[in-house]
């Protein structure tokens, strides 16, 4: 008997099926986590309370905007005038007259032409390069770029060439031996666990020359880098450069929630069109957009906060270095200190969190393996009495925790 194509797929997909499993299903989730647990990459959730007695240096609340009473008045403000969700796609009934303030704001304080807001940052890295990627279009990505960038340059179902971290001659070769007639090139500009700045102007150079757009995440320099807070493409000099897309998020400096693209008006045009991240997705919640824009006024009221930010990073990286960790040139408010081992970070951040400072832990996934670390961030009001308690308690843990170590 011959078998037409699609009966004779069938029947092979038939013939190599693996065997059913009549396990319990969960045994497979089980295991999964067990595997978590012996990798020391087990994580839980730790909810807080309101008031937490506690100096936070995990959170990304770097301006220390979130609970200032303008922002949160300006979020009830447009809660109440708006609802309390945005009720659909941004597309349907989901574009307010507040969005299209922020967006006009927000532009306009980056320096950039037009901008469109989404849900989150993440889904406005995946917004930015499923709309500007494609099979045609090589995504040339930064090795320790954020996971958010990560997913997106899968989701553009571009070829994508990772190049060392800052590594710009890697990015002219990959550029030059390309294989598509179109490239992009992203990076975040403060990277998300090393706090270093990715070199900017080097990175557009080489996007020029080949033709190839720069597609930069200002998640961690919008409020803290340059004057005013303006951004990393600002200082650079690129802002408004029609090949430089920008990506936000209105979650970290703004003390609010939520993510932007601002770029050239055809750019933004094609997100909206394709970006199924933003089409497929409910608007902006109109109080983080009320709490986004008072946020964008504060910072442009008071531009001292950014630099006051800066300043409090640099003294924690000092103190980074006087324990013997391993840190970077903080170019915002991240400041890591490497620890390599997964369980000796955990340990040295429970024993801050035991003391009273709250410090951030990153394992793998979110930096390479061998690369774990404490991750501190700095805010602009971080009292001089409260630098004095963290130094004493940060270098005793990590102490302690070396100590603890198997290794
Ligand atoms: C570099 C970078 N990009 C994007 C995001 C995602 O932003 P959001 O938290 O608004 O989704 C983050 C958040 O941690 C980030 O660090």
């Amino acid at each position: 008997m011959v078998l037409s194509g699609d009966a004779a797929q069938a029947r092979s997909r038939t013939d190599t099926a693996l065997p059913l499993c009549a396990t319990d299903p969960l045994t497979r989730v089980r295991e999964a986590l067990d595997a978590q647990e012996r990798d020391g990459l087990h994580r839980w959730l730790r909810p807080r309370s309101a008031v937490e007695p506690v100096i936070d240096l995990a959170s990304n609340d770097y301006l220390g905007l979130t609970r200032d009473p303008r922002i949160t008045e300006a979020a009830a403000a447009a809660a109440r005038q708006w609802g309390g969700g945005s009720t659909g796609s941004r597309l349907v009934t989901g574009s307010t007259a507040l969005h299209a303030e922020l967006e006009t704001v927000l532009a306009f304080f980056v320096g950039g032409a037009n901008a469109t807001v989404f849900s989150s940052g993440y889904l406005a890295n995946i917004g930015a390069l499923t709309a500007v990627g494609g099979a045609d279009v090589t995504i040339v990505s930064d090795a320790n770029n954020h996971a958010s960038i990560i997913d997106a340059c899968r989701l553009a179902r571009s070829p994508i060439i990772v190049y060392p971290h800052r590594d710009v001659q890697a990015v002219d070769a990959a550029l030059a031996s390309r294989r598509t007639p179109h490239a992009v090139v992203v990076t975040d500009a403060v990277f998300s666990a090393d706090g270093d700045l990715a070199p900017l102007a080097e990175l557009h150079a080489l996007a020029r020359q080949y033709g190839a757009l720069l597609v930069v995440d200002e998640a961690h320099s919008l409020g803290v880098v340059g004057t005013s807070g303006r951004g990393a493409v600002h200082a650079a000099g690129l802002a408004g450069e029609p090949d430089v897309i920008q990506t936000v998020t209105l979650s970290k400096s703004l003390g609010a929630q939520g993510g932007a693209v601002i770029a050239a008006p055809e750019v933004i045009e094609l997100t909206i069109n394709k970006a199924r991240s933003f089409i497929f997705d409910t608007g902006l919640a109109p109080a983080a957009a009320g709490a986004a824009l008072a946020a964008l006024g504060v910072i442009k009221a008071e531009p001292h906060l950014a630099a006051a930010a800066r300043t409090v990073a640099e003294r924690l990286a000092q103190l980074v270095r006087s324990t013997g960790a391993e840190t970077t040139q903080p170019a915002a408010a991240v400041v890591p200190a490497f620890l390599g081992d997964p369980r000796v970070a955990v340990a040295a951040a429970q024993l801050c969190l035991d003391a009273g400072v709250h410090v951030g832990c990153f394992r793998p996934p979110s930096v390479p393996r061998g690369r774990s670390c404490l991750r501190l961030t700095a805010r602009a009001n971080l009292t001089d009495s409260e630098f004095n308690h963290v130094a004493t308690v940060l270098s005793e843990a990590i102490l302690r925790a070396k100590g603890l170590s198997p290794a």
